[in-house]
């Protein structure tokens, strides 16, 4: 059970990876952080292009980052955005997160309010198609 303090050293992380954030479009503005099983952080933010449909989100640059770099489990995966309640990740970012979460995956969403959620990988993406669907 991750602490109270952690979270919010985590969601303090994320809302600076979103200072970072490239939104002229939407002005909304996402920051991420993963962490993998080894205990490695990265951040993410979301990235914008002037062709809408490029535009990618803050997770899923995070957990772009955190492969191409090496890591290939995740353990926690932290968002924050500026929402009336803790953001809820798109659909496309739910299934990428799955596709690396670890057996003991936590998800923590949260907004600059200081309100958060934390869910497991079947609470994030319930029935999910997977890799082991594939096998
Ligand atoms: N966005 C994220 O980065 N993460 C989310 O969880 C929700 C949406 C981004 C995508 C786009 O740049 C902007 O927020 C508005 O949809």
């Amino acid at each position: 059970m991750i602490s109270k303090e952690r979270v919010q050293e985590l969601v303090d992380q994320a809302i600076q990876a979103r200072e970072r954030a490239y939104t002229p479009y939407s002005k909304f503005n996402v920051g991420a952080v993963v962490i993998d099983t080894s205990g490695k952080e990265v951040t993410g933010c979301n990235v914008e292009n002037a062709s809408y449909g490029l535009s990618m989100c803050a997770e899923r640059t995070a957990i772009f980052k955190a492969v191409s770099e090496g890591s290939d489990s995740i353990e926690t995966v932290v968002v924050v955005g500026d929402t009336d309640g803790p953001i809820s990740p798109c659909g496309a970012c739910r299934q990428v997160i799955a596709e690396f979460a670890s057996d003991d995956f936590t998800l923590i969403l949260a907004n600059l309010k200081g309100e958060t959620k934390v869910m497991t990988k079947e609470e994030m993406l319930p029935y999910g198609f997977s890799p082991k669907d594939l096998t």
